[in-house]
C-alpha cells in the first residue's frame, strides 16, 4: 500500500454529481478505497433523491449539469438546510463564478482537469472544515449560555464608546428612535442591538425596507388588508405592524416612504392603532418604532419630500452613527473581527495584516464605511491576500502608492488571474520573492514552484 492509499476518511459518505460517466468513474475509483460510502448521480434530480434517503457528508458537484446550474442547486440545498461540505468542479471558471460558488456555500472550487492529489487534498480540507464547524458549534452553544448580551458593535474609540452608552440608555425605554448616518455605518446593526437590549427582546424584530416596496403595495404591506380590498386581494392579510406586535418594527430607508403614506404612518403612531386597507376595523398596536435613513431628514423636510410632523414624531431620540473615517482607531479591531467572522464561513484561514497594510487602511477615506471594509476583507480572504486594488482605484491621489496592482478583469480563468496577481505583486517588490510570498500569504517555496510551472515549456 502506498502512502496515499493510507490516507482516508473511513466514516464519510460522499456523493458525486456529474453528468460525465468518465469523471464519475474516476472519482469513484479514487474515493472508494478511502471512504465509507461513495455514491454517484448523473443529474441534480438523481442527486436530490439520494440526499433524501442517505446521510451525505460531502458532495462533489459539477457546475454544468444537464438543465441545471450546480451553483444554483447548491443555493437551493443550503436553503433546504443541507449543512455538509461541497466541492464544486468545473471546466470553465471565472473569478465571479468562484466567488459566487463560495458565497453559495461551497467549501472548495476545483478546475478540471485535475489530478488525484488535488481532489484528495480538497477532500482532506473539507474533512478539517467539518471538524472545525462542529467544534465552533459547541463553542457557540457554550458562549450563548453566558448571559452577557453584547451589542455586536466592534470598536473602543471614543465615538463607538459614546454610541454604546447611548444604546444602553435608549434601549430600555419605549421611545421611537431615529438612526441617521452614512451608508454602511451600521444603522441596521444598531437597530438590531437596540431591540436585543430592550425589554422587547423576546418579541419579534420586523425590518421593513421602505425603499424596496412598491408605493402601491406599501400601505397593505404595513397595515394589512381586508378581503376584496383591491383586485387580487382574495384573502385578508395581516400587515407588518401586526407581525411586529410586542416587538420592534424597523423602518429602514424611511426617507423613501411616499408622502401619502407618511400621513397614514403618522396617524398610526399618534393613535397607536392601525386600519387595514379596505377595512373598518381599527387594530390596537403595541410596537416600538426604530427608523433609519442615510439622508438628512432635515434637508428632506426642507425640500418638501418629508413631512415635518412625522420627522418630529420619529426623532424623539436621534442617534447619529459616525462615518468610519471619524473612528479609524477601530480599524485593527474591525479588521480582526471580520477576519474571525468571515474566514470560517468561507472555509479559509484568516490573513495576517502587516503594519504597512494597516497603515494604508488607516489612510484610506472609506466612503462606503464599515460595509466597504467588510467587503474588502471578504474579497481578500477569497483571493488569499489583502486586496486593496479596488480601493486604490477610487482613493485620493494624495495616498501613498500601493504595491498591489489591479487585476485585469477581462481574464476569464482563475489560473490566469492568479498569475497576473502574483506577477503584479512581484513587480511591486522588485522581484523580492520572500516579500512577495509574505504579501500573498503563501510560502516562498510555493511561490517558486508557481514561477517554475510558468517557465516550463
Ligand atoms: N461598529 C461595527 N462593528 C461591527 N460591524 C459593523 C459595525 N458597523 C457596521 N458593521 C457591519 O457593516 C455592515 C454594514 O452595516 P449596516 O448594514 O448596519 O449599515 P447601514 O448603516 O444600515 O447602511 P445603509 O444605509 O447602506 O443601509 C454590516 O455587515 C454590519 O454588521
Ligand atoms: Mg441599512
Amino acid at each position: 500500500m502506498n502512502d496515499k492509499a493510507k490516507e482516508g476518511w473511513p466514516d464519510w459518505s460522499i456523493l458525486i454529481v456529474d453528468d460525465e460517466p468518465g469523471m464519475r468513474n474516476f472519482l469513484v475509483k479514487t474515493l472508494v478505497p478511502r471512504c465509507h460510502t461513495v455514491m454517484n448521480a448523473g443529474s441534480a434530480e438523481e442527486g436530490a433523491d439520494m440526499l433524501q434517503n442517505h446521510h451525505i457528508d460531502l458532495i462533489i458537484l459539477d457546475i454544468s449539469l444537464p438543465g441545471r446550474n450546480g451553483v444554483s442547486w447548491l443555493k437551493e440545498l443550503r436553503e433546504q438546510g443541507f449543512s455538509g461540505q461541497v466541492i464544486l468542479i468545473t471546466a470553465f471558471a471565472d473569478l465571479d463564478t468562484a466567488i459566487e460558488a463560495l458565497r453559495a456555500g461551497a467549501s472548495d472550487f476545483i478546475l478540471k482537469p485535475f489530478r488525484v492529489p488535488q481532489i484528495l487534498n480538497a477532500v482532506k480540507h473539507c474533512f478539517e472544515n467539518a471538524r472545525l464547524t462542529r467544534e465552533n458549534h459547541v463553542l457557540r452553544h457554550t458562549l450563548s449560555t453566558r448571559r452577557d448580551v453584547s451589542n455586536g458593535l466592534v470598536g473602543h474609540s471614543p465615538a463607538m464608546r459614546q454610541l454604546s452608552q447611548s444604546l444602553g440608555r435608549v434601549a430600555a425605554v419605549n421611545s421611537t428612535v431615529l438612526l441617521q448616518g452614512e451608508s454602511g455605518t451600521g444603522k441596521e446593526l444598531v437597530a438590531h442591538a437596540l431591540h436585543a437590549l430592550s425589554l422587547r427582546a423576546q418579541g419579534p424584530f420586523v425590518p421593513v425596507n421602505c425603499a424596496s416596496m412598491s408605493p402601491e403595495l406599501i400601505e397593505s404591506e404595513l397595515f394589512g388588508h381586508a378581503k376584496g380590498a383591491f383586485t387580487g386581494a382574495t384573502k385578508a392579510r395581516d400587515g407588518l405592524f401586526y407581525y411586529a406586535q410586542g416587538g420592534t418594527l424597523f423602518l429602514d430607508e424611511v426617507a423613501d416612504l411616499p408622502l401619502p403614506l407618511q400621513a397614514t404612518l403618522l396617524r398610526a403612531l399618534e393613535d397607536l392603532k392601525i386600519r387595514p386597507v379596505g377595512s373598518e376595523k381599527l387594530l390596537p398596536v403595541n410596537v416600538r418604532i426604530i427608523a433609519a435613513t442615510n439622508r438628512s431628514l432635515v434637508e428632506e423636510v426642507a425640500a418638501g419630500r418629508f413631512r415635518k410632523d412625522l420627522y418630529y414624531r420619529l426623532q424623539v431620540v436621534e442617534i447619529t452613527l459616525p462615518p468610519l473615517r471619524e473612528h479609524k482607531e477601530d480599524m485593527a479591531d474591525l479588521v480582526a473581527h471580520f477576519m474571525a467572522q468571515l474566514a470560517p464561513v468561507l472555509g479559509v484561514a484568516p490573513l495576517d495584516i502587516t503594519p504597512a497594510e494597516l497603515d494604508y487602511l488607516m489612510q484610506y477615506p472609506w466612503p462606503g464605511n464599515v460595509r466597504e471594509l467588510r467587503n474588502l476583507i471578504e474579497r481578500s480572504l477569497i483571493l488569499g491576500a489583502l486586496n486593496v486594488s479596488a480601493l486604490y482605484s477610487v482613493s485620493q491621489p494624495a495616498l501613498p502608492a500601493q504595491p498591489v496592482a489591479g487585476l485585469n478583469r477581462r481574464a476569464t480563468d482563475l489560473q490566469t488571474l492568479e498569475k497576473q496577481h502574483i506577477c503584479a505583486i512581484l513587480d511591486s517588490v522588485q522581484g523580492d520573492k520572500t516579500q512577495a510570498a509574505q504579501m500573498l500569504g503563501i510560502s516562498r517555496r510555493t511561490l517558486e514552484r508557481r514561477c517554475a510551472e510558468w517557465a516550463a515549456p
